[in-house]
């Protein structure tokens, strides 16, 4: 049986928690008694999280600002690629270099060089910059996990997140804290996925590394980010009823979450659920939580024909995406992840059956804009 999103998250697995030890009870953590949420959380939330802090006068274009992800490897063999950032973006991000296991990959070194020089790229040239992620199972260095006691590991979080915070106080002003924490399909799964953090420290590892991340820079602004949040279906009503609970009992806890990140992997085959969406950014504008869109992309691996079909499907999907986005109010920003067909992950993990080239980003491999991206900078910019 489905459960209660509105009951408090608890790990499915007696066994696994008991496993896991006293910690992964979640007794400093995620409340299972609490439902409450604290209004004093949501007005200090609210006032955290209507605009990107601190960098007013980064904007290049009026509007919402879009953004891409950039990285270090493509931004340092190709010119064009560079310029691309400049010529088509307000904020600028690391799309893997600040990530925990690229900038600690093992316990003595730290690896700040690359991110750095993405960071130092953006604010130079007067743009916005978002980080990611301190906790996502993806990017677990492997240490870490050889680590015994759940003291030593939260206690490595906790180093990792105060000192990476610090670092970059100022610059990355808005932190993806924890990413994918929600079970693939919570039904069967959930609701929260199963990871290395669950099970070594329990569900309170959520809202510990946004207390953490809040302690360590007081004027970030502190994302949940995760995907499949936006199509139709019960596995998606359940993710997005899943992300509220867990924002909620964050709330009841006084723990800060000022946005939910949608990362917008749109995957063309599926219906935008335009309705389901809007009414998701409603009930988090409810409680004081802004929306982000942190990595669209554009799946198309389904969509039979060429360019012509790929981008009639782009357009359909994107349009249908703003119109639930935009209608609970202005996300912070919304950010591609990449800019040009050139460099994608979706090339390597999902490849089209047919050989042809898939199209997931604003530019084509020739540096030319899509359709369906000008068709968002003019919603963008008029929203
Ligand atoms: C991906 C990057 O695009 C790849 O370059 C990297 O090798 C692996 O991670 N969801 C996320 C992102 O939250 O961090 C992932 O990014 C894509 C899926």
């Amino acid at each position: 049986m489905a459960p209660n999103p509105s009951t408090p998250i608890a790990v499915g697995d007696p066994a696994r928690r008991a496993a896991a030890g006293p910690a992964a009870s979640g007794s400093t953590g995620i409340a299972r008694t609490l439902t409450r949420r604290s209004a004093l959380a949501g007005a200090a939330a609210l006032a955290a999280g209507l605009a990107l802090p601190g960098r007013g006068t980064a904007r290049t274009h009026a509007g919402i600002p879009f953004g891409g992800a950039v990285q270090a490897e493509h931004f340092d063999s190709d010119p064009s690629y560079r310029q691309a950032f400049l010529d088509h973006c307000d904020l600028v991000m690391p799309m893997n270099e600040l990530k925990f296991s690229l900038l600690r990959p093992n316990r003595e070194s730290w690896n700040f060089e690359p991110a750095d020089r993405l960071v130092d790229f953006a604010i130079a040239n007067g743009r916005l910059c978002r980080g990611t992620t301190h906790v996502w199972y993806g990017a677990t260095p492997d240490w870490i996990t050889r680590l015994e006691s759940e003291r030593e590991i939260a206690a490595a979080l906790g180093e990792h997140v105060e000192r990476v915070s610090d670092r970059y106080r100022g610059r990355v002003t808005d932190w993806d804290v924890c990413n994918e924490v929600i079970a693939h399909d919570p039904a069967s799964e959930g609701p929260l996925r199963d990871t290395f953090w669950l099970r070594r420290l329990g569900p309170r590892h959520i809202p510990d590394a946004f207390a953490l991340a809040a302690r360590a820079d007081p004027s970030a602004t502190l994302t949940l980010n995760d995907y499949d949040l936006e199509f139709r279906g019960s596995r998606y009503d359940l993710r997005r009823a899943t992300m509220l609970s867990i924002v909620r009992q964050m709330q009841d806890r006084n723990v800060p979450v000022h946005r939910v990140g949608l990362q917008a992997h749109l995957y063309l085959e599926k219906e935008i659920d335009v309705e389901g969406l809007a009414r998701f950014g409603a009930e988090l504008k409810a409680l004081g939580v802004g929306l982000v869109v942190t990595e669209l992309d554009l799946i198309d691996w389904q969509i039979e024909g060429g360019p012509a079909e790929q981008d009639a499907a782009a357009e359909r999907s994107v349009s249908a995406f703003l119109d639930g986005l935009l209608d609970a109010g202005r996300p912070a920003a919304v950010v591609a992840w990449g800019i040009t067909d050139r460099y994608s992950w979706i090339s390597d993990v999902m490849p089209r059956e047919d050989g042809k080239p898939e199209r997931p980003l604003p530019l084509d491999r020739d540096y030319r804009p899509k359709p369906w991206y000008e068709t968002l900078r003019r919603r963008l910019a008029t929203a």
